[in-house]
């Protein structure tokens, strides 16, 4: 019975970030390693924010780079998960939805593996945080492209954008 109770709370724990985003699938290390290498070389100036952060795989990379990484992630257990996993004090995981989050000052990369149902409300927090920070960042989209919107660059399955503060 007890396992009945485990396997149903996790199943609504994975199930009700449908409702607030994608749901959790996390990006391939080697393809991100290659995105923060050739589409946009990440460096120890930057400070990289992954709007709904699963288990911090994008923010491990941007670490290994030198960069602050910040997550957003609604799901309890891929917050612990993601503490565990990413030892770095460049690293930091906060247990927020990022619809409701002011995103930093310092931010100058966003990243997202959202999905297409969301894509277009999530480069538009870009341009608000662009807009009310008054100065330029780039966002970064895997697997999805923002319609309407020219990407900078674009490899493979990621693409990124200027957004003008
Ligand atoms: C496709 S996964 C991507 C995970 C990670 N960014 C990566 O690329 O490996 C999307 C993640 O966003 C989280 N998520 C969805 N909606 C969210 C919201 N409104 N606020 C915070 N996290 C959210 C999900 O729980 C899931 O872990």
């Amino acid at each position: 019975m007890m396992w009945f109770w485990i396997v149903a709370g996790i199943t609504v724990l994975f199930g009700f970030v449908v409702a607030r985003g994608a749901p959790y699938v996390p990006t391939r290390r080697k393809l991100i390693d290659k995105a923060l290498t050739d589409l946009y070389p990440l460096s120890d100036k930057d400070v990289l924010v992954d709007i709904g952060s699963g288990d911090g795989m994008v923010l491990r990379a941007a670490a290994r780079r030198g960069a602050r990484a910040i997550g957003y992630e609604l799901n309890p257990v891929l917050v612990v998960v993601s503490k565990l996993l990413s030892r770095s004090s460049l690293v930091s995981v906060r247990l927020a939805d990022f619809w409701f989050v002011t995103l930093p000052l310092e931010t100058t990369i966003i990243y997202t593996f959202g999905d297409s149902r969301d894509i277009k409300k999530m480069y538009h927090k870009a341009e608000q945080t662009a807009s009310k920070h008054k100065k330029n960042l780039y966002f970064m989209s895997f697997g999805f492209a923002v319609p309407g919107k020219k990407p900078l660059r674009r490899d493979h399955s990621f693409y990124l954008y200027k957004v003008k503060g």
